[in-house]
């Protein structure tokens, strides 16, 4: 369960985020607004890469600011470029340095790496140097990367800014069929249809929560 209470975030001295309430029990949660309307932040609150200034934000009850470890093993983040989250050489070993510091054995990470490839349509390409991939497998490796750890919550943001129309549908598809709960950003208003609850922000602010179909309608109507 993410539960945001009265959440403000300022920076510099500038509003960003302004008194944002939500409870998001939903399976599948879009993000969506106008560039600079605070998406990201609002995403990187739930992982702990950005913190409140006032009010509270709890993940199953765990604080991100101030129980970093319990957050992260919950909370998967995806970002927009999958250069930036890529670290190591090939995409085996990217997804196997995920499950590093975890007390699991040699085989035990093989076995969790090659099981999420195969899943995801990877596993050819194991030994490949990540950075050959095209772009939307190189989307579906820092995917791989995040859901080799098992969090039971994906954080997304913008993960189809950067791709193809058929790439954003492949990807779109696989975070639509996710088991853990997602709360996607997107200006996709396709994937964001197809999500059971939208986020509208404008200017820091949480304009409406509720039916996608109507948050899309409004943003369309009021702020496109
Ligand atoms: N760390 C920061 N310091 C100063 N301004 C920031 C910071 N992070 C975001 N902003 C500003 O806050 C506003 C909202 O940013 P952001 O959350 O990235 O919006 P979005 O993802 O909807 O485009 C933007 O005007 C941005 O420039
Ligand atoms: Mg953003």
């Amino acid at each position: 369960m993410i539960d945001i209470r009265s959440v403000s975030v300022e920076r510099d001295g500038k509003p960003i985020l302004a008194e944002v309430t939500a409870q998001l029990d939903q399976r599948r949660i879009a993000v969506i607004g106008a560039n600079g309307s605070g998406k990201s932040t609002f995403a990187r609150l739930l992982n702990g890469l950005a913190s409140p200034t006032v009010g509270t934000v709890t993940i199953d009850g765990f604080d991100p600011s101030r129980q970093a470890r319990e957050v992260r093993a919950r909370v998967g983040f995806v970002f927009t470029n999958p250069d930036a989250q890529i670290v190591m050489p090939t995409v085996g070993e990217d997804v196997a340095f995920s499950l590093r510091g975890k007390g699991l054995t040699r085989s035990e990470i093989n076995a969790r790496t090659s099981e999420v490839l195969h899943e995801y349509g990877l596993a050819d390409f194991v030994d490949l140097p990540a950075h050959d991939l095209s772009g939307g497998q190189k989307q579906l490796l820092a995917l791989c990367s995040v859901l080799v750890a098992r969090p039971s919550i994906l954080v997304a943001d913008e993960p189809t800014t950067l791709l193809d129309a058929r790439n954003t549908r492949l990807v779109a598809d696989i975070l639509m069929d996710l088991p853990q709960q997602l709360v996607v950003v997107t200006h996709d208003l396709a994937l964001a249809a197809r999500c059971d609850v939208a986020l509208l922000f404008d200017g820091g602010r949480l304009l409406q929560h509720g039916d996608p179909a109507a948050a899309i309608d409004r943003y369309e109507r009021e702020l496109v």
